[in-house]
């Protein structure tokens, strides 16, 4: 995680957003709102909310903020969110988005969703488990929904068009899922990694645009050489800034400013424009003084120690749970009519053939798996092939077809293993794994092994909304159903010895082909009203899973956003503009 040291940046920031705010002022028509997307230099306090270490809600962090309070906000005190807000006359602080202490009252002025150690590469947020940037869409469309129901549709979307949107992203990608880990730089050049970023910051803006934004300020990057974590650790002992970072820097710029060029054109009516950081941010590092600083190479707030352990350190093994997003081919030995372990089904998986997973190649699982260097594929427990061996480094009990709700598993999908079904596999599991290693080293695999959960969505898709097979909920009480169950779940899970879990969110159900078909209409539209129920028990989700990461001693539990993101980036790697997986 890059820790700035914002003392500078603030200062910077104000002139170079002054700036800006004035090319953007064209219309003469004063912002009502402003709406902010990014990292730690934008984030109010979002991280706060989520299950992540990247947090700065402790002293000295906040201590010249008003009443000296830590505000999660990753500086000593405002950020530039807040300055821009200010400056631009709107409201002196932008709260986040995520604070429960949010009010509708705050909404017309605009909110932050920005989330400290996000990127716009998808793996930089699911590291962190923080909000990545499809997240913070997810959150936006919340948010245009809430403003509707508080102004009313006209205006609220009058609100959405004149509104000032700022994006602030990149610098966690490049200085540390880049140049920091080993992974990407395995799969990409530097100028490939960059045009990926480009697009995907490109994909949003786009995004951003069809949801009705007209004016967008996106932020290049600042000279990542010449901040104070990279010149400790790789500017030698006169720390000098890193030229390879300060140039990786100039390259994302420059593509990032003919890709948002080309935008502009192509939207007429809309103002899309580059924010320069790096030059003006270089100027402050060479001059301290002539901008009132005396130090500009060292960090002036952090507490002085790394503040981001990695999560998954020494796995040894992965174990999943859940629904056909991560079935490797559990399906296939049972006696159900939910299988698909025919073609076209593993299509480009290896040898051409169906494995029962349902996809076309890899699944969600095989893919952590492979990126944490532990195996390429995550076995199915029920293969008939599995091989003691196969056990010790994890294995996956999921079922498509299954849920939070055991109905889903047993009426609405015929006979797949519930949730609960799974977990009698995994005592089955332990007890093989007892007699290969030993009760210790069994023990010892079982509590630093990664757990991957993902359920949900066949029971709101499927239960709830298609075969209505729950008519005693309504949608609210169904979702806080949905949660206990995932909620005593993963009580249960901990209580086997499952300690570092990742609980996969649920994607925009109304979306899915099922759905469309079903309750689309003519047109097989999305199902606007589906698509919020996804939203509001993924929400929900966050918070409940906090809570129980606090009540479960030494647990680490945490949201990941595979689907939206890391999937989609799998799927359809073409359509990011790049060759993802090596061939
Ligand atoms: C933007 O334009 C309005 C109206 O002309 C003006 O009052 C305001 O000061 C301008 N803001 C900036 C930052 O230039
Ligand atoms: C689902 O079934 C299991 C036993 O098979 C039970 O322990 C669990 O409480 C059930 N969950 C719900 C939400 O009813």
């Amino acid at each position: 995680m890059v820790i700035l040291c914002l003392k500078s940046l603030v200062l910077f920031f104000m002139i170079t957003m002054a700036v800006s705010a004035s090319d953007l002022n064209g219309s003469a028509t004063p912002f009502p709102a402003l709406i902010v997307f990014g990292d730690s230099i934008m984030d109010t306090g979002n991280n706060n909310l989520l299950p992540t270490i990247s947090k700065c809600n402790f002293l000295p962090y906040g201590k010249d903020f008003s009443g000296h309070r830590p505000t999660g906000r990753f500086s000593n005190g405002k950020v530039p969110s807040d300055l821009i807000a200010s400056r631009l006359g709107i409201k002196e602080i932008v709260p986040a988005y995520l604070n429960p202490e949010l009010e509708d009252k705050d909404l017309p002025t605009g909110v932050c969703f920005a989330s400290g150690s996000s990127g716009y590469d998808p793996l930089t947020s699911q590291l962190n488990s923080v909000l990545s940037m499809n997240h913070q869409l997810v959150l936006f469309k919340d948010y245009k929904w809430r403003l509707k129901e508080y102004l009313g549709e006209a205006n609220a979307n009058v609100i959405i068009e004149k509104s000032l949107f700022v994006v602030s992203s990149g610098s966690n990608d490049v200085a540390n899922t880049y140049f920091g880990a080993t992974i990407r730089r395995a799969q990409y050049s530097f100028s490939d990694y960059a045009k990926f970023l480009v697009q995907s910051a490109s994909s949003f803006v786009q995004e951003l645009h069809q949801l009705g934004a007209r004016s967008i300020a996106v932020l290049g990057l600042p000279p990542l050489g010449c901040l104070p974590s990279q010149r400790t650790l790789a500017g030698g002992l006169q720390r000098d800034c890193v030229s390879l970072y300060n140039q990786a820097s100039q390259e994302y710029n420059s593509l990032l400013i003919t890709e948002l060029k080309s935008l502009s054109n192509r939207f007429s009516g809309s103002t899309i424009i580059y924010v320069d950081i790096y030059n003006k941010l270089l100027g402050i590092i060479q001059h301290p003084k002539h901008y009132g600083l005396e130090v500009s190479t060292n960090g002036c707030c952090g507490t002085g120690k790394f503040e981001l352990g990695i999560l998954l350190a020494s796995v040894p093994a992965v174990i999943a749970f859940g629904d056909s997003l991560i079935d490797p081919g559990n399906n296939n030995v049972l006696k159900t009519v939910s299988k698909c372990d025919f073609p076209p089904y593993g299509r480009d998986f290896p040898g051409h053939k169906p494995t029962g997973r349902w996809s076309n190649g890899k699944i969600p699982t095989d893919f952590i798996t492979s990126y944490l260097g532990i195996k390429e594929y995550l076995p199915a427990y029920l293969d008939t092939e599995l091989k003691d061996s196969d056990l010790l480094t994890g294995v996956s009990f999921a079922s498509g077809g299954s849920g939070f709700d055991n109905i889903t598993a047993k009426i609405a999908f015929a006979n797949v293993l519930t949730l609960w079904d799974q977990l009698k596999l995994f005592e089955d599991y332990k007890e093989k794994l007892k007699v290969i290693v030993g009760e210790e080293e069994m023990i010892n695999i079982v509590s630093n092994s990664l757990y991957i959960v993902c359920a949900g969505t066949n029971d709101l898709a499927w239960t709830y909304f298609t075969a209505r097979l729950r008519k005693e909920y309504d949608l609210p009480s169904y979702i806080d159903f949905m949660l206990n169950s995932a909620s005593s779940f993963l009580n249960d899970l901990y209580g086997l010895g499952a300690r570092k879990i990742g609980v996969i969110g649920i994607s925009s159900i109304g979306c899915l082909p099922l759905e469309r078909t079903v309750n689309g209409g003519i047109s097989r539209d999305c199902v606007d009203s589906h698509n919020q129920a996804s939203l509001k028990f993924n929400y929900k989700l966050i918070t409940e899973l906090e809570r129980l990461a606090s009540e479960l001693p030494g647990s680490s539990i945490v949201f990941m956003d595979v689907y939206d993101s890391v999937l989609d980036l799998i799927q359809n790697p073409e359509k990011h503009g790049i060759q993802l997986l090596p061939s």
